[in-house]
């Protein structure tokens, strides 16, 4: 059956209320909950198999510059950065040739390696906790886990986190809709990481280390502009910080209060093993990319929906994860699913290049915090709801020994 757009409900998913409780708009049986809706971008699709269905149709592409100059953006850092640094967003081509080159750079020893450098930066930020227990998860913890974790995986000494890591939060203005507003300040932000980054890179090709970024500077003293170019490789600085920072950054603040707000701090306690379920739970219940938009390629059908070709289309993870027809009781954070949410990471050739560095960090600030602490209580939370990134701007917390 094919579903006409008109018969479609208008639902805005950039809301606090969506992205706290997904079905209370939706609607909570697995019969009468909203498929797909008319949304700020696009038909908006929020079935868990619809959404992976999506992931895996090679006619249904991501974004690429294209979508930003067809809104009006000519020239200056935001198409640099669009084409030269965003491996999600640049052209296919870019794409396909860069991606197996920053992949060689989360190879399975730098990973491992970073676990141990992962568990130290924790150690540090935990430790600086204040004694009655009390802190913002996001701005006094997450933030400088995820940052200072990204830096050191590819190269960045920790000491120079400080000059750029208002900027790398800013990044995601990107993905913001409406886009223009958040423009002058996306601009400044990217100005900061990239003449940051031209230091960086200036740096390592004087003093290589192994990391990412002297991984970089090789393949184009081997293979010139042909395999990276110098704006690339300055540009990819930029984009791994943005795509390494904000994501953790909102998904570690928000296993912990997922975590506490269904009571589970004793039992992960008692049993480690139970961790890669709650982050695999926390990121279905408040996935930090709680969407992601596609372009059709061609003419086709989506559950029920025509589409046609240059349609923008919205993937809903939130509300995918929320399912009720693939997850039983959606909103409860249970660690003993058989049903696993699968497409937070993303799929195939897209698959996240950074998983592995963001389940490590999530694992391990978990896995620290039960060290210390014999219980945790959430208090005041506010979210920041709208773009492709989006999460807690504070969650206030309490710890206790
Ligand atoms: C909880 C944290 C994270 C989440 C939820 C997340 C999620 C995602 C998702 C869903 C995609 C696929 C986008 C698409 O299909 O269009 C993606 C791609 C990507 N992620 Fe992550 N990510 C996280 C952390 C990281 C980290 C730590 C890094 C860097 C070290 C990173 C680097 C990337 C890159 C470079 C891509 C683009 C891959 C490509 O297009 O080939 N991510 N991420």
């Amino acid at each position: 059956m094919t579903v006409l757009d008109e018969s479609l409900p208008e639902l805005d998913s950039h809301t606090v209320e969506f992205l706290e409780d997904p079905n209370q708009l939706l609607g909570r049986g697995p019969g009468d909950r909203i498929a797909v809706a008319r949304g700020r971008v696009g038909k908006e699709f929020f079935g868990y198999e619809t959404v992976g269905e999506i992931f895996r149709d090679d006619r249904l592409q991501p974004r690429s510059p294209q979508f930003y100059i067809d809104k009006g953006v000519e020239g200056g850092p935001i198409l640099d950065y669009l084409v030269d640094g965003n491996l999600s967003l640049t052209w296919p081509e870019n794409h396909d040739r860069l991606r197996p080159l920053l992949m060689k750079g989360f190879r399975p020893n730098r990973i491992k390696e970073a676990r141990e450098n992962i568990r130290g930066i924790v150690r540090g930020v935990v430790e600086a906790i204040p004694d009655d227990g009390q802190l913002d998860l996001v701005t006094e913890m997450s933030h400088h886990i995820s940052i200072r974790s990204i830096a050191t995986f590819i190269g960045i000494p920790v000491e120079d986190v400080p000059q750029f890591e208002h900027a790398t939060v800013e990044l995601r203005l990107l993905g913001q809709e409406p886009f223009w507003p958040g423009v002058p300040r996306l601009e400044t932000a990217l100005e900061t990481v990239r003449e940051y980054s031209e230091r960086i890179v200036e740096l390592r090709r004087t003093t290589p280390q192994a990391d990412l970024i002297s991984d970089l500077i090789a393949e184009r003293d081997r293979g010139g502009d042909e395999a990276i170019s110098e704006a690339e490789i300055v540009w990819n600085v930029a984009g791994i910080l943005l795509a390494g920072h904000d994501t953790t950054r909102y998904q570690i603040a928000s296993l912990i209060r997922s975590v506490a707000d269904n009571n589970l701090w004793q039992e992960l306690r008692s049993d480690r093993s139970l961790i890669p379920a709650a982050v695999l739970e926390s990121q279905r219940l408040h996935p930090a990319t709680p969407r992601q938009v596609r372009v059709a390629h061609e003419d086709l059908t989506v559950d029920g929906v025509e589409l046609h070709e240059g349609d923008v289309i919205t993937m809903n993870m939130s509300g995918a994860g929320r399912d009720p027809a693939f997850f039983t009781d959606p909103d409860v954070m249970r660690l003993d699913r058989e049903n696993r949410f699968d497409i937070g990471f993303g799929y195939g050739f897209r698959y996240c290049l950074g998983f592995a560095v963001a389940k490590a960090e999530l694992e391990i600030t978990l896995d620290e915090l039960l060290d210390r602490y014999s219980d945790v209580q959430i208090g005041d939370v506010a979210i920041e709801p709208t773009g492709v990134i989006a999460g807690p701007a504070h969650i206030h917390a309490t710890f206790s020994r």
